[in-house]
């Protein structure tokens, strides 16, 4: 056990003179503990005001996206012990409208999400004896560009998403080259010309704040720059 000390970031709608203010708490932190656990205990023990986002608890859900001592992560897979310091300090993540405490608005996250179809746009109907098939080799292309769970982490930490609230998002590219890269899809053009836009993918200035912030070693960079290549070698083809 040990006793850590959380600086928590918070912020009441209803209390618009108290503005945004740092609330500190200690917490006995057992082995094995994560952040989340620590808020839970904060919460269910010590002060129910506080707000905060979770549900699955083992990083599937994505809704538990916070700043914890200098980086978005997921709370419920982030153990206190491996911060390295018995002061934790937790924000909401940047970029966000902050609806309350730790909660964001993830209004952006969506809007840039559904600008790109984030969807199988197939031409012909879906035969009836069977699912749409792929080769292995196929499917394989898919590996790195399906498993993101919408956490916002990486859009979050992006410097141009924090000069423009309308940048499509790291998070939004990946899952349009999701579609690209998927050989049942036929709406590669209508992806890319959603991607090609004033706050679309030629705003990405290749800083990879998203590779490092995504929790599950995801790569929007590298998807960013095969939606650009993409898009180059349709203009000029
Ligand atoms: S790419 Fe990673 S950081 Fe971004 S939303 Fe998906 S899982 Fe979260
Ligand atoms: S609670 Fe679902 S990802 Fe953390």
């Amino acid at each position: 056990m040990a006793m850590m000390t959380f600086k928590i970031h918070r912020f009441n709608p209803d209390d618009e003179r108290r503005g945004r203010y740092v609330q500190e708490y200690q917490v006995d932190v057992r082995k094995g503990m994560t952040i989340l656990d620590c808020l839970n205990e904060i919460k269910w023990k010590q002060d129910g005001t506080l707000t905060f986002r979770r549900s699955c608890r083992s990083g599937i859900c994505g809704s538990c996206a916070m700043w914890v001592n200098g980086m978005n992560r997921l709370a419920c897979e982030t153990q206190a012990a491996t911060l390295g310091s018995n002061r934790i300090e937790i924000r909401p993540m940047p970029g966000y409208p902050v609806v309350k405490d730790l909660a964001v608005s993830l209004d952006p996250l969506v809007r840039g999400l559904m600008a790109v179809k984030p969807w199988l746009i197939a031409n012909g109907p879906p035969p009836t004896d069977q699912e749409r098939l792929q080769s292995p080799e196929e499917r394989e292309k898919l590996l790195g560009l399906y498993e993101c769970i919408l956490c916002g982490a990486c859009t979050s930490s992006c410097p141009s998403f924090w000069a423009d609230g309308d940048y499509i998002g790291p998070h939004a590219f990946l899952k349009a080259y999701r579609f690209v890269a998927d050989s049942r899809d036929d709406g590669a053009k209508a992806h890319l010309d959603a991607c090609d836009d004033k706050h679309g993918l030629w705003r990405c200035h290749t800083i990879f704040n998203c590779v490092e912030a995504c929790p599950k070693d995801l790569n929007p960079t590298k998807a960013i720059s095969e939606l650009k290549k993409e898009l180059v070698r349709r203009k000029i083809g």
